[in-house]
């Protein structure tokens, strides 16, 4: 390409203005969307969880969002978090909902609030406070009126906040949607009429707070009039909401999954994404929300499931750190410009569906007032086909979807991606422990044993073993079980010697069990059963034996019909066998003595205050019940940091007083059913596309940068089964310098080049465009370009049989030395490698 036609490539190039939103303006709605202020709108949403990420990262996330072309942020409302004792509330630092909500107003975004107040979202107890459970007669999520009370006390409490600060829509504020429930409707046949019955009435309920904006339901086909139902799920394109005045509306598409311990690592790629949102908008959608556009942190002990992992990436366009995930971002903003160039004549008509053959589909917006947007979708799996669509050939690959906002030019395909990638990479240091010579034998640690067993003035004795849940009230992951028992010198079990079993049945989700203090061994439920049967060999001695089963939850049940009822802990039976001689000694019954919780819980070992911290004697490793604690300087620069938690084995960590989470880098994934490459053509589900098959779960847990000060941190781990704290490390992670672009002859040009009004320039060809990520880079070489038939993904790139000789020397001349460039894909360009052959142009770049 001459350097003239760049130029004007350069010139045209024009971001679209997004549209600014005007507050103070009434929200309705019509079976064609969402309207706001009178106007009709497509809207595109995401996710953020507030207390999932940090005050201080609010605004770049909500940037981020924006940039990326979303018009919404989506949060829920975390009741246990606001009321952790009845009556009273918490709305600081990560909770504070007002301060989101207004960061999102800042930024010229709407909000929608799903107040739930059940909310699910891999969260614990669904988002219940404990307390609830506790009242007397009360049935969660039914026609019950203690909970009704609750739910109803709750609700109001969250709207009144919002209408005094006056953040609804109405008021001038951002919130245009809230939501009440969640998906009740994938559940509620268990609670029969008492189900429908309470829906009726929540739904009664939300509108009497009187928002001045219109509530929904998702997966609630009875919704009530005039509640709006919605769609959540992979793909929402042939959901119908229950009555043509409603639109059609997507509260989560899932943008990947969530992660368990145990579990591979899900990712969703960004092509079926995008088809399943074009899909969406092609068959009359109007508001569409990523659920997760930023997945964050499970901070504290907030995860639920059980077994729901420390970090809540979920694949989102925004990765756990607030790093834009590429190409997932960039390709979905460039899809969201391609439908927003639609939007005129998407919310102005209905469509018509001229047919276009078997698995393909096509989609006419056309107004009478001249206006035509189009969508052609091939849905099949394996073949890319050329249809002819209004007098013109398109090539459709499979699994995918084309838009056309003028019923002619092809502005985006979702299986064809023009964003670039960027790879990020980690800086791995030890952890720099500040020089005390004090510390365990110069190691940088102190220490504290916890006691096996009883050790604090509130545990009790009951007859019989008792259920964790109602025991401890969730006040901590730990429910010790404790006995002590005579074992008669003449008992047949003795005989055995070492072939004695103990047999412990948990209905979960974790225990450890130690005999006359010692560990015998540990066991895990699952995130799929979170029931734990372990049958451990022991020696017992005559005379007094003592078993102390600590016992641990790892985040409350969040899902399913009656899930509150999900009961953990050591139910029993707990059993002595004799391996050889048949005899079986039933403990269950006994006077097992409980304590909840942790000695060095009570006494605020996390804050790293304590003066039992032992700094003189050799630092025990690879030791059960062992508390750690060490000081340390922050890793420099401003990058976002995690520590690698390699050699510890399971437990819970605090940094200045502040707990990042529960780690368990000791819990592997299965080894088989992941691919790196996962084959995006086809329906997605949630365990098609795995990554990191039997390597630990979670190895890098997330130390948000402004809890760190620059020197003199507190890292204080409360270590369960064995682990060296010498052995951490510390991480950043940042979007690398290389970047890499893979575009083929018959990608559209990138959807940025097309102008933001309805009048669609003539297609000059594919392009490629490169950008370095920060503003004052310069592309500084050219690592790999070939114009032909390159091979390999980013960072692995390789010439294929076809060529061009002049790649290299064209790209650099382009790109070196700019901050961006953009590179005709074509023979025109390259001049001609191999005649007759689809070619496609692949460039890795570095910046500096
Ligand atoms: C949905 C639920 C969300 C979240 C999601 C899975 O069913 O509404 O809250 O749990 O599943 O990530």
């Amino acid at each position: 390409m001459a350097s003239k036609e760049i130029l004007l490539l350069v010139l045209c190039w024009g971001f679209v203005v997004l549209a600014t939103t005007s507050f103070g303006a009434n929200v309705t709605y019509d079976h064609r969307a969402v309207v706001i202020g009178g106007k009709r709108r497509v809207l595109i949403s995401g996710s953020i969880h507030y207390p999932r990420s940090t005050p201080e990262m609010w605004p770049d996330l909500i940037q981020k969002s924006k940039d990326g072309g979303l018009d919404v942020i989506e949060t829920y409302v975390f009741w246990n978090l606001h009321e952790p004792v009845r009556n009273q509330y918490n709305f600081e630092g990560r909770y504070d909902l007002v301060k989101f909500v207004k960061l999102v107003a800042e930024a010229g975004l709407y909000a929608h609030l799903r107040i739930g107040p059940y909310v699910c979202a891999e969260w614990n107890f669904g988002g219940f406070p404990l307390w609830l459970h506790f009242i007397p007669g009360i049935q969660f999520r039914t026609d019950n009126e203690p909970f009704k009370a609750e739910m109803q006390r709750f609700t109001a409490k969250i709207v009144d906040m919002m209408k005094q600060e006056k953040l609804y829509a109405s008021q001038g504020g951002p919130i245009i949607l809230s939501q009440i429930e969640n998906e009740y409707g994938n559940i509620d046949s268990a609670y029969g009429a008492a189900g429908k019955s309470y829906i009726k009435w929540a739904a009664g309920m939300a509108l009497s707070l009187d928002t001045g904006v219109p509530w929904v339901m998702c997966q609630q086909s009875d919704a009530p009039d005039p509640i709006i139902n919605t769609c959540n799920g992979f793909y929402c394109d042939q959901f119908t909401p229950n009555s043509n005045n409603k639109p059609k509306m997507w509260t989560e598409n899932w943008s990947g999954w969530f992660l368990s311990f145990g579990g591979a690592v899900p990712y969703r790629p960004v092509e079926d994404l995008a088809f399943a949102v074009a899909r969406f908008f092609q068959r009359g959608g109007t508001f569409q929300n990523y659920y997760m556009y930023h997945g964050g942190t499970n901070f504290d002990r907030t995860s639920g499931g059980p077994f729901i992992s420390t970090s809540y990436d979920y694949d989102a366009p925004l990765d756990e750190y607030g790093l834009i995930r590429q190409p997932k971002w960039g390709h979905l903003k460039d899809l969201h410009k391609a439908i927003k160039l639609c939007e005129a004549a998407l919310v102005a008509t209905d469509p018509t569906y001229p047919s276009l053959g078997p698995n393909l589909e096509a989609t006419v917006y056309k107004t009478g007032s001249g206006l035509c947007s189009a969508f052609l979708a091939n849905i099949g799996t394996n073949s890319d086909v050329t249809v002819k669509f209004n007098g013109n050939s398109y090539l459709l690959p499979a699994w995918s979807v084309s838009i056309l906002p003028d019923c002619k030019n092809v502005v985006f395909n979702t299986a064809k991606i023009n964003s670039v990638t960027l790879v990020p990479s980690f800086s791995r240091q030890s952890l720099q422990v500040a020089a005390d010579s004090s510390d365990a034998i110069g190691s940088g640690w102190s220490y504290i044993n916890e006691p096996v067993g009883i050790s604090k003035d509130d545990a009790f004795t009951k007859p019989g073993l008792l259920e964790q849940i109602n025991t401890t009230a969730d006040q901590s992951d730990y429910l010790w079980y404790s006995l002590s028992t005579n074992i008669k010198a003449d008992e047949p079990l003795l005989e055995d010697g070492s072939k004695t079993v103990l047999h412990v049945q948990s209905l979960g989700h974790a225990l450890h069990a130690f005999i006359n203090g010692k560990l015998v061994g540990s066991g895990y439920g699952s995130s799929s059963n979170a029931k734990v049967t372990v049958d451990f060999p022991i020696a017992l001695a005559p005379g007094k034996n003592t078993f102390d089963l600590l016992s641990l939850t790892v985040g409350l049940q969040n899902y399913g019909a009656f899930y509150e009822k999900t009961g953990a802990g050591i139910t029993g039976p707990v059993q002595l066998k004799g391996s050889g001689n048949g005899t079986n000694i039933d403990l269950s019954s006994q006077q097992w003595t409980y304590q909840t919780g942790l000695k060095g819980e009570e006494l605020n070992f996390p804050s790293g205050s304590s003066t039992q911290w032992d700094s003189k004697s050799t630092l025990p490793k690879l030791q059960p019940l062992v508390w750690y604690k060490t000081t340390f300087d922050a890793p420099a620069g401003s990058e976002p940091v995690a520590i690698d938690f390699t050699g510890m084995g399971k437990g819970e960590a605090w940094v200045n007083g502040q707990s990042i989470g529960r780690y368990w880098p000791t819990y592997v994934s299965q080894n088989g059913g992941c691919t790196d490459s996962c084959n995006y053509r086809g329906a997605y589900s949630s365990n098609k596309c795995l990554k990191n098959c039997g390597k630990p779960s979670q190895s890098l847990y997330h130390v948000p940068r402004s809890w760190l000060k620059s020197s003199g941190n507190t890292l204080v781990l409360f270590e369960e089964i064995g682990g060296d704290p010498t052995k951490i490390s510390f991480v950043t992670k940042q979007l690398g310098s290389s970047l890499c672009s893979h575009v083929t002859d018959s990608h559209p040009l990138p959807v940025d080049m097309w102008g933001s009004d309805s009048k669609i320039q003539r297609k000059p060809g594919p392009v490629l465009s490169l950008e370095c990520p920060n503003p004052n880079q310069v592309i500084s070489s050219i690592k790999f370009a070939s114009f032909g038939t390159p091979l390999g993904t980013c960072g692995s790139f390789s010439r294929g049989r076809c060529s061009s000789a002049r790649s290299l020397s064209v790209v650099r001349q382009a790109c070196v030395g700019s901050k961006s460039c953009i590179i005709g894909v074509s023979v025109n360009t390259f001049g001609d490698p191999c005649k007759g052959v689809m070619k496609s142009l692949a460039v890795e770049a570095s910046c500096t």
